[in-house]
């Protein structure tokens, strides 16, 4: 498979897919110029570019990201804390082949903060949900879950450190799954009576 991910922080998923499809991720793309992600691609040799995020909003970006997974014939778009929200357009253009990770077990505790709010809501355990990417936040179709305990007295610090490692593990799973066809969002509208005729 051809990967690309897209990465705006840290990108320590990024280096668990690094290390699990080595050869296979193309291209990492960051909106932030500084993120520590691309300098993780760059010392693995992966080719790392920024992408400004415009702030007339997703269109430059996209446009400009299309044109990179084309010529580097990416078949999979993998958002590795990826802060940013794509447009319906683009998402539907990539319907099935692009994921998420998010810290939580979506439903519960989209968008922002997903430990805090967890935390918040006395949950008895979290986790992490790996995902088709649509239009909204966090909505897609989950593909795998792991799920992680909340201790007495955690905090968003030691929370996230004891589910990170479940992400790093999900990710790379998910991804299989999808590679090898067991894994697909339902149909759009349309797609069977396309692909039937
Ligand atoms: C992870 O918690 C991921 O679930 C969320 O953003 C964070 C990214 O961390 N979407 P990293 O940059 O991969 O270390």
């Amino acid at each position: 498979a051809r990967l690309a991910v897209l990465a705006s922080g840290r990108g320590s998923n990024l280096a668990a897919l690094l290390e699990a499809f080595p050869g296979q991720v193309a291209v990492v793309i960051s909106n932030k110029r500084d993120a520590p992600a691309l300098e993780r691609a760059r010392a693995a040799g992966i080719e790392a570019l920024h992408v400004p995020w415009p702030p007339g909003g997703a269109r430059d970006f996209e446009a400009a990201v299309e044109t990179l997974l084309s010529s580097r014939q990416v078949t999979l778009v993998l958002l590795a804390g990826f802060m940013r929200l794509l447009s319906p357009g683009f998402t539907r253009a990539w319907h099935g082949r692009i994921l998420n990770i998010h810290p939580s077990l979506l439903p519960a505790f989209p968008g922002l903060h997903a430990h805090a709010q967890a935390l918040n809501a006395g949950a008895a355990f979290t986790g992490c949900s790996v995902h088709f990417v649509d239009a909204g936040c966090d909505t897609g179709e989950v593909i795998l879950q792991k799920r992680v305990p909340v201790q007495a007295g955690d905090t968003e610090e030691t929370l996230s450190r004891r589910l990170l490692p479940a992400e790093h593990e999900a990710y790379p799973q998910a991804v299989r799954l999808v590679l090898r066809g067991l894994a697909f969002p339902r149909p759009q509208p349309g797609e069977i009576e396309a692909e039937f005729g």
